[in-house]
Formats: C-alpha cells, structure tokens, sequence
C-alpha cells in the first residue's frame, strides 16, 4: 500500500507528466520498444529520485515494460504530492511525501527496499547502501543497480573499494549523454530557474561566487555570465581553477570572494564548504544556495548560531548574525533546482533517464557476468540515446566513408606534413 499526502491531487500531477511526455522522444521511443516486448515482466524494480514529473514518467515506462515499481523520493524538499497521487492512480507504489522529516524519509526509503528488488535506481546511494544494511537476504537476488549523481557514485565506489558491493551498479552520471548534458546544461539552466524563483531578483550586475567548477559548476558559472552578472569561481582542484580564468571567470580563495559575493552557489559534493569564518566576511543581505547533492556544502549549524532562522519568503530563510548582518539561505540548504524548481527541464532528463533504462535493460541481459563493482556504461548505449535524441530533434548528421574509417583506423598514415 502507498503512503503518500493526498490522492485527490492526482489529476493536476497527470498533467504535468503528460506536459514532459511530450519533450522526451527517447523515452517514447524506449517506451514504444519496451510496451511490446515487456523486458522486465514480472520483476521488481526500486527507484529513489527526486519525485517529480519527469521520474514519473520514467517509471510509467518502466511499468509498461513489465516491471513492479515501486518509488520514493530521493530528497524531501524535491517530492511534488501531485506527482506521488498521479502515479499511484497509474498503478506505482509510492512512499513519499513532499517535506517529510528525516524519521519519515528514513521510513519511506525503507518501506521502498523492503519491496525486495530485481533491480534498482537510485540517486545519492541511499537505497542502495540501506539495502547492504538491513536486507542482507534481498542482496542476492539483485541483478544491479543504476546510480544517477556524482556523490552517489563516490559513496558506492567506497562501498566497492571496502569489498561489501554485492551486485553490479552502473555508473549512469559517468555516461557522455548524462554529464555533458544533465550536469551542465540541466544544472546550469536549473539553478537559477530555482534562484529566480525563490528570490524574484535581478541576478545581472551582481558577483555571482560559484564554489566547484565541475560539469555542474561550469554550467552555473555559465548561466550566470548570460544573465549578466559578473562570476567569480572558487576551487581547489588547480587544473579546474585554471579552466575557469580561461573561460573568463575570476577565481580567488573563497575567504577572498566572500567579502564582494551577492550570490553563492555551492556546487561541490564536499562538506563544510560555506562556513563561520566566510559568513563573518560577507555582505550584509548576501544569498547563499546549494546545488550539490547533500544539503551539507553550507555550515547551517553555525547559521543557527546566530538569530534565525525566519522565513521571510517561500524558500528564503533568513539569518540574523552578529552585529545585525542578514544572510539569507535558499531552500534550506538542499538542491535550490529541485526544492525552489522543478529541477532540470524534461529535454535533459530525457537522456538520463533514456540511460537509466537502457541501464536496467543491460544489467537484465548480462545478469550473472557483470561482478560486484561500479561498472562504466557501454559506450553503445551512450550512442544509442545520442542517436534517439538526434532523431528527436530532427537533427541528421554525416557518418564516415569506408575510405574515411580506414583512414581513421590505420597506423600507416598518408599526406605531407607542413
Ligand atoms: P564534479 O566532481 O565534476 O565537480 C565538483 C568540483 O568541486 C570539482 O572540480 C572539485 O575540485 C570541486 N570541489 C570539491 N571540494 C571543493 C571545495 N571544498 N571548495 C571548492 N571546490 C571544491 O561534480 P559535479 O558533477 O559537478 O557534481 C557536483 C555536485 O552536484 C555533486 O554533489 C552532484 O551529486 C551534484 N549534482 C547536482 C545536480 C542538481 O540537479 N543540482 C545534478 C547533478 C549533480
């Protein structure tokens, strides 16, 4: 039985799901392919995502492929009840409500690995990892699992490198069509949907402080150059900092920026990045938001320090320091897209989640042969999902000539240099 808000909002999360269905053709194409052949009839699959529409749809595909799906959120700020009451009417168990508290997100993602999985998609490691820890006996009859984000990855690599993985989980964030797209341009695009939104704001002429220049940082840091502002990049990986000075952003210690930062955006994955010593530093009205994984890149214990929190407005909390000085946090600390947001726009999340089937599909065919590790995917099905997606757009591309590929593939290269 599904624990969700309130079943009465199931016609308004339809809507949105039926909105994204139409921006995701490899999804639709998958979907096509799956509905006939019915892949994972009679299996049961598991996912823990940011509960909104384009999860939704991704696990009505799922459904349709045959599979028992159970959902749960991956984050109780980002769980829409609309969504959760739609899918349930559509015949997907789900355990979630938007802002349960930690005990009841516990429960929820325990209630969802109790189902006892085939297979599985997370987004953080959270289901995974519980599983290892309180369903010992399920572990072994998991083909695998897909982990969508980079923290997750880092948790499940530890968990490889530590000998207790017990079934094969595919790298999905490593993918091409995941990280160049759904990192850069989702993220990028996304947090300041969630920004804009949250804080009804001018963003241009302001500094912009972006802390980690991964694939998501680059595409905040580039969004925020397009809407004006002037960025300015804290890192501490060198060959990242130099790449963000030649993509003509600033880059100086943070303890440097806090003091002229308007807008700080943590985008890193590490812990303790915004803490007392930067807050004591900045400017009076500074806002600060995250967009990394855990809500854990900002020090919102040493806010609470202070006098706060109030909520002045949704999704700004606002912090009184020492001496008067007002910090306003966005979202609590959590994903500012996925809280303030509706996260990335469906055309992304159509190739991630294209990948995140084609996943299960593969773990499926190669049960048995993969091991217990993180396992990068298949450069075919990267290729697969650029191929939908091209066809989606109506984009067509060139392929090489025979001459051509034997040119490419020989060591014995002719023409004149020079
Ligand atoms: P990445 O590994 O490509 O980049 C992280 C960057 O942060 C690295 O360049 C690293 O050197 C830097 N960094 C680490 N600690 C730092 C510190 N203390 N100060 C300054 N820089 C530091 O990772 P990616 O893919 O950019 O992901 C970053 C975070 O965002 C992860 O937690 C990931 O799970 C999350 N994520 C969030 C999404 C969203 O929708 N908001 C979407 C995808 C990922």
């Amino acid at each position: 039985m599904s624990i969700i808000r309130n079943g009465s909002l199931a016609n308004a999360g339809l809507e949105k799901i039926n909105w994204v269905k139409e921006h995701m053709p490899v999804l639709n194409e998958l979907a096509n392919d799956f509905s006939r052949n019915k892949p994972f009839s009679g299996l049961r699959v598991a996912i823990c995502l940011h509960l909104e529409a384009k999860t939704a749809y991704m696990a009505l595909v799922l459904r349709e492929a045959g599979a028992n799906v159970t959902i749960t959120g991956s984050n109780p700020l980002s769980t829409q009840d609309e969504i959760a009451a739609a899918l349930v009417k559509e015949g997907v168990e789900v355990f979630a409500w938007h802002n349960a508290t930690l005990k009841e997100y516990e429960e929820h993602v325990y209630k969802t690995a109790a189902r006892g999985p085939h297979l599985i998609i997370d987004d953080g490691g959270d289901l995974i990892s519980l599983i290892h820890k309180k369903f010992p006996q399920f572990l072994a009859q998991v083909y695998g699992g897909a982990e969508e984000t980079t923290t997750g990855l880092i948790r499940l690599r530890a968990m490889e490198k530590a000998g207790v993985l017990s079934f094969p989980v595919m790298a999905v964030n490593d993918a091409l069509c995941k990280y160049l797209f759904d990192n850069r341009y989702g993220t990028g695009q996304s947090v300041w949907d969630g920004i804009m939104r949250a804080t009804n704001l001018v963003v241009a002429g302001k500094n912009v402080v972006v802390l980690g220049y991964g694939w998501c940082g680059k595409g905040v840091a580039m969004r925020a150059s397009g809407l004006g502002s002037r960025v300015i990049v804290c890192e501490v990986n060198p060959v990242k900092a130099l790449e963000a000075h030649m993509d003509g952003h600033q880059v100086m210690p943070l303890i440097q920026a806090a003091a002229i930062g308007d807008i700080f955006i943590t985008v890193t994955g590490c812990s303790g990045v915004i803490t007392g010593k930067h807050f004591a530093a900045m400017k009076d009205k500074a806002i600060l938001a995250n967009a990394g994984h855990f809500d854990i890149e900002i020090d919102k214990k040493h806010l609470n320090a202070g006098d706060g929190p109030r909520r002045v407005r949704s999704n700004v909390d606002e912090y009184v320091l020492a001496g008067g000085k007002r910090i306003f946090l966005l979202s609590e600390g959590r994903l500012v897209n996925l809280a303030a947001a509706d996260g990335h726009p469906a055309e992304i999340m159509d190739m991630s989640f294209g990948l995140q089937v084609l996943s299960l599909h593969y773990l499926l065919n190669n049960k048995g042969t993969l091991g217990k590790k993180v396992i990068a995917m298949p450069p075919e099905l990267d290729r697969q999902v650029a191929l939908l997606k091209l066809k989606g757009l109506q984009l067509e591309i060139d392929e090489l000539s025979k001459e051509q590929k034997e040119y490419m593939d020989s060591w014995e290269l002719e023409g004149h240099e020079a």
